[in-house]
């Protein structure tokens, strides 16, 4: 059976394209999962995409995720350095979770060197603009395989 996976964008990253595009690229949200979704067809898998700038709506997805979903990429944008109930929501989901970035938070501000969530994902890719979803997908496909 075709794996499902939930690719998961928390906030301001519906502005993909047009918000501070030096450090997130020219490619919409749009592009981007359009993209992912070809790449993701082609290994036999099926993505749903949530975008919210809410913080219940995210773990609103994670629960729901739950009932559908094999695994999910997750770029929580700001909340990563802040929530501790997005933390809690990935635990919950007991799903395994691939916490993704388009920037090299590293190389940044240093409030942005600290994730909440890193600990209790599976794993994190970072700093590779769009292709850090195509890397997680990947390495997450390789990991339910
Ligand atoms: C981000 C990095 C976060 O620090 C920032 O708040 C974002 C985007 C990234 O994909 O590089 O909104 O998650």
């Amino acid at each position: 059976m075709a794996q499902q996976i939930l690719v998961l964008n928390g906030p301001n990253l519906n502005l993909l394209g047009t918000r501070e595009p030096e450090i997130y690229g020219t490619d919409t949200l749009d592009d981007m999962v359009a993209e992912l979704t070809g790449i993701a067809a082609e290994r036999g898998a099926k993505l749903r995409h949530v975008q919210s700038n809410h913080e219940g709506t995210l773990i609103d997805a994670l629960h729901d995720a739950r009932e559908w979903a094999n695994g999910v990429i997750f770029n929580p944008g700001a909340y990563t350095h802040t929530s501790i109930a997005l933390r809690d929501a990935v635990i919950s989901s007991e799903l395994p979770v691939v916490e993704t970035h388009l920037s090299n938070v590293h190389a940044r501000e240093e409030f942005r060197h600290r994730s909440m969530l890193s600990g209790v994902c599976l794993g994190v890719v970072l700093g590779f603009g769009k292709h850090s979803y195509a890397a997680a997908l990947d390495a997450l496909l390789r990991h339910l395989d």
